[in-house]
């Protein structure tokens, strides 16, 4: 087997967070979170807003310098030094295509962009003849490449991102809640094009969304995070099927099924409370608060992630 594209170990992310005029909080936005992902492939990673979720995907690429652990690229450490040359590897392609891209400037020059700094056009020919296949290759007329980003609706918008993402050939793409933006009927056809290019161009993903219906069909396997952790992570088949933390259970349960008959007399599992503060997390384990089946052990010390077989991981007392 070959060896993980991509591969975190123990990253933490803590922005410290002044309270009052002399204490400085950590908020640990992102706490001891391993993950691997293996070339070509999707890993899920779901939860609710404010998790962790976005902060995962920056540390990953280094945008923000993390508190702790290590991000390794195809076997390699990365670190403030090789990142530039990893750069062209691993791209991102954000949540909102309207705030993302400048309105200003034309679909030529967006795409164009990556591939002038990275100097991968030699002419100007090159250079048009690439955008202009970038555009065909998600599904974009070249014929509008001198239009302007606020010519073009949401999803055609988030068809430009993804093109500027793949305008430097990367092996892997951050794609963080890249449908959560538009329009549920455009979301289907935006998660295909992700599909096909990962098929054509064996690109693996990190695909981040708050909702489990979208991340089970694009994922191979699915990590579930509640404040800053992960809880549970397996085959998207095997969460689907047997979800054994009480918080993907509540995920799962939330997820609607098309049989009306079913939908009708399934048990729904509603989480009770808020998600607590980030600031002041509860001891042990932190979903403990909103759990029916906490016990003392689990105000007493967090559980960590342990193995179930076939790569079934766990993080709870009770399951
Ligand atoms: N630059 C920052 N400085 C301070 N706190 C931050 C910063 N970025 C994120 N946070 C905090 O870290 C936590 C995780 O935020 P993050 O944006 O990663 O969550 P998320 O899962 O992506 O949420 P959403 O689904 O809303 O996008 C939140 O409590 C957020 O307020
Ligand atoms: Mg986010």
């Amino acid at each position: 087997m070959s060896r993980p594209i991509v591969e975190v170990k123990n990253l933490k992310q803590y922005f410290p967070i002044k309270e009052g005029l002399f204490k400085t909080t950590p908020l640990k936005a992102v706490d001891d979170v391993s993950f691997y992902i293996n070339p070509g492939e999707t890993l899920g990673l779901v939860g609710e807003s404010g998790c962790g979720k976005t902060t995962v995907g920056r540390s990953l690429l280094q945008l923000y310098k993390p508190t702790g652990g290590e991000v390794y690229y195809d076997g390699e450490k990365l670190d403030a030094k090789n990142m530039l040359t990893h750069r062209k590897n691993m791209q991102i392609v954000f949540q909102d295509p309207y705030s993302s891209l400048n309105p200003r400037m034309t679909v030529s020059d967006i795409i164009g962009e990556p591939l002038d700094i990275h100097k991968l056009c030699p002419t100007k020919q090159d250079r048009k003849d690439k955008i202009h296949e970038l555009m065909e290759l998600v599904g974009l007329n070249s014929e509008h490449a001198n239009r302007y980003a606020h010519e073009f609706s949401g999803g055609q918008r988030q068809r430009i991102g993804i093109a500027r993402a793949l305008a430097v050939d990367p092996q892997f793409i951050v794609c963080d809640e890249p449908v959560s933006a538009l329009d549920v009927s455009i979301q289907a056809q935006i998660i295909n094009t992700f599909e096909d290019l990962q098929q054509k161009l064996g690109i693996a993903y990190l695909f981040i969304a708050h909702d489990l219906l979208v991340v089970r069909h694009i994922s191979n396997r699915i990590a579930v995070m509640y404040l800053g952790r992960i809880v549970e992570t397996a085959s998207s088949d095997e969460i689907n099927d047997h979800p054994l933390h009480p918080y993907t259970v509540s995920l799962m349960s939330a997820v609607p099924i098309p049989d009306p008959k079913v939908e009708r007399n399934r048990h729904r599992v509603v989480l009770e409370g808020d998600v607590p503060s980030p600031l002041h997390m509860p001891s042990g384990c932190t979903f403990r608060t909103r759990c029916r089946y906490a016990t003392d052990k689990c105000a007493a010390e967090c559980p960590q992630l342990t193995d179930r077989g076939d790569g079934h991981q766990v993080a709870c007392w009770n399951v």
